[in-house]
């Protein structure tokens, strides 16, 4: 598949088939995903892919404390967001309500399914060593970037997962990490099944006018 269709096609999947993503495959894909560029070719990325009834067992644990402690997705901002933002946090809404399963409220849907990965079979967890400066965090965006692209050419589907790091202490326990790593995003990865209709739900772009300045 030509890279510019894969940026074009690309959407969240959050619906999936119960088939595994075979580990030679994911292998294959995050060796193309970590072709990325990073700042002084450091590769700051660490990867934990987490699979089968791991994945599950992370999952019951997430859904648990996402309940005991009440978190919810959201922008994640300091202030209040300006208008244009809450505008597009609206049509996101706007454009996966229909698709969502009868009777799911909107924020369960997200929340539940983003600390289930959606039922994908593999998660991916990507975490970053405290030694670096949030500087570093822009490589780690890069990289799930190139894994997104490069899981959509090879016919598989992802979900970057941010609300997982509301329980970094507990991925770091269930994953056996060390306390110096900081938990940066999670990636729901598995074959998109058809039948999904949330998979149908295209999210819009912000017309370049209200996101590019030029200075000529
Ligand atoms: C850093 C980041 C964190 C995200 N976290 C979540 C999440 O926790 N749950 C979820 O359902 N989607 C999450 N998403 C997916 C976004 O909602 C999605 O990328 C956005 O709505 C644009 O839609 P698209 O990916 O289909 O183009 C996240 C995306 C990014 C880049």
């Amino acid at each position: 598949m030509d890279i510019l269709e894969a940026i074009q096609q690309r959407r969240s999947t959050r619906g999936f088939l119960d088939r595994p993503v075979d580990r030679n495959v994911v292998e294959r894909l995050l060796s193309l995903a970590t072709q990325a560029p990073s700042a002084i070719n450091l590769q700051p990325w660490e990867i934990v892919v987490v699979s089968g009834e791991e994945r599950k067992r992370l999952s019951r644990v997430l859904v648990k404390r996402m309940r005991e402690r009440n978190i919810s997705c959201g922008p994640g901002a300091k202030r209040p967001l300006a208008e244009h933002f809450v505008g597009r946090q609206r049509a996101l809404l706007q454009c996966m309500l229909p698709n969502l399963p009868a009777g799911r409220p909107f924020e369960e849907f997200i929340n539940e399914g983003s600390c289930n990965f959606y039922g994908a079979p593999t998660a991916l967890i990507l975490a970053l060593d405290q030694v670096f400066s949030s500087a570093r965090l822009t490589d780690i965006g890069v990289v799930v970037g190139y894994l997104a692209l490069a899981a959509h050419a090879m016919g598989l589907g992802t979900c970057p997962i941010g609300l997982i790091t509301a329980f970094e202490e507990d991925i770091r326990e269930e994953l056996g990490l060390p306390e110096e790593k900081q938990i940066v995003i999670g990636i729901a990865l598995g074959y998109p099944d058809p039948q999904s209709a949330v998979n149908r739900s295209r999210s819009g772009r912000a017309p370049l006018e209200e996101v590019v300045k030029w200075r000529e």
